[in-house]
């Protein structure tokens, strides 16, 4: 059984806490896109672990965590990652695969992507951490593979025919001898987790066995490099069409589709974002919620549910449920925004989400506007426990998505969620 967890808005929606949950009864969970530009978030008995690059299923025993083709992995970072969670787990117990077909993030790649920022007129505001080089490279046919990594003089032959293409790859390279010393050491030790991870779980799915795989994607839908907010995206597909595409299998055998989101909106870095609070809302949300990032620890803008971005993001990915997360921080407001379309400066009413940015920059919000609650709902698990504007709030969000809310979150731990329809979980 073929499941996927996706990011249905500008990303942070709260996935660490689904994919863990979910990951406990999940044989296999597989990162399919992106780097160690997702940070994910998960409390563990009140401690906070955060995961860059290793999927996590990584924290439950017996589950195999895999990183897909679709993904850029930094060496240097994922040992990091390893040693900073070997407190809850020792990753050389547990089964760890990365595609030979991942590429690899190289100093290189890390220091282009702070000179593009750097020194463009128009930055996007990435996380710095080599990704969108990373995929450039992938996608000039000039990258260093994950199989590369089980072959010292593999990587050897890839700098050197790379200093001879470009003058400033050897100056750097050259400049930086250090950086490189670690990095040829962590892939050393990167290189025994290598393998055809996707054959792998392929052959797991053929065999018609009873295995629930779960696909973990990282950012979100509007980051997505053809279906986002272009060019303000990361350089991958965090959606499902993503996730089938770097697993490689037939379409067919997805099964359910989980989006997940959050009951307001978030975005780092720049770009158009219709429902952004630039008012008191705005600052209560990011307190309430710390919203910080969890990779570079940007504060994050905050803004109203955009459920027109949502209806899109179904669309997109063919959600079958929506995870609504973090619906205790809206508690104490004393009104509630759901934007329901767009007036364009020019276009006038939009109902649907435009495709280019240019066009989202110039849209006002068009709000439905509803009650807000006083009670403290934080770790609420029963649904009859709920003050009635909040099932309101999930109700207005269900009638206009069109896309049943499987569970909703209530709080950062493991068990703070309830089920909206049996009100049990
Ligand atoms: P990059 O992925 O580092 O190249 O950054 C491209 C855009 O995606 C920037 O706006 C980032 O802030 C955003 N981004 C990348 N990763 C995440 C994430 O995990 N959560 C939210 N935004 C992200």
């Amino acid at each position: 059984m073929l499941e996927m967890l996706i990011g249905a808005q500008w990303g942070d929606e709260g996935k660490g806490k689904w994919i863990d949950i979910f990951g406990e009864n999940s044989d296999i969970v597989a990162r399919f896109q992106g780097g160690n530009n997702a940070g994910h978030t998960l409390v563990l008995d009140d401690k906070t672990i955060i995961l860059h690059q290793i999927p996590s299923g990584i924290l439950r025993s017996g589950t195999i965590s895999a990183i897909l083709s679709g993904v850029v992995i930094d060496p240097v970072g994922l040992l990091d990652e390893i040693a900073s969670i070997s407190e809850y787990v020792d990753v050389s117990n547990q089964i760890f695969w990365i595609s030979e077909r991942a590429h690899v993030i190289t100093p290189f790649h890390i220091w282009m992507d702070g000179c593009n920022e750097d020194k463009t007129l128009n930055p996007i505001g990435t996380t710095k951490r080599g990704i969108g080089p990373a995929y450039m490279d992938k996608a000039s046919r000039l990258g260093l593979t994950a199989v590369d990594l089980l072959d010292p003089d593999r990587i050897e032959s890839w700098v050197q025919s790379r200093c001879k293409e470009s003058s400033v790859f050897s100056q750097f390279y050259l400049k930086n001898k250090d950086k490189w010393e670690e990095f040829f050491e962590a892939s050393l030790q990167v290189a025994r987790f290598v393998c055809d991870a996707e054959a792998r779980i392929r052959a797991n799915l053929k065999n018609g066995s009873s295995d629930r795989i779960l696909m973990e994607g990282a950012q979100g839908t509007l980051l997505d490099m053809n279906h986002g907010t272009y060019p303000y995206v990361t350089s991958s597909n965090p959606t499902s069409g993503g996730a089938v595409a770097s697993l490689g299998v037939d379409p067919r055998k997805v099964g359910k589709i989980y989006g997940i989101a959050k009951a307001y909106t978030t975005r780092v870095g720049e770009g158009p974002f219709p429902t952004e609070c630039f008012d008191q809302y705005g600052k209560i949300l990011r307190t309430n919620g710390r919203e910080f990032g969890a990779t570079t620890g940007r504060p994050r803008r905050c803004g109203w549910y955009d459920a027109v971005a949502m209806r899109y993001a179904c669309e997109v990915n063919g959600f079958d449920f929506i995870l609504l997360n973090k619906l205790d921080v809206l508690s104490g407001l004393d009104e509630l925004r759901i934007c329901v379309g767009y007036e364009h400066s020019q276009y006038g009413r939009l109902e649907n989400f435009p495709s280019l940015s240019s066009t989202l920059e110039n849209c006002k919000p068009v709000y439905r506007y509803l009650g807000g609650w006083r009670e403290d709902i934080k770790g609420c698990t029963d649904y009859s426990d709920l003050p009635e504007a909040a099932k309101k709030y999930i109700d207005e969000i269900v009638e206009f998505t069109g896309v049943p809310v499987k569970y909703v979150g209530t709080g950062p731990g493991r068990s703070d969620f309830l089920d909206p329809k049996s009100g049990m979980h």
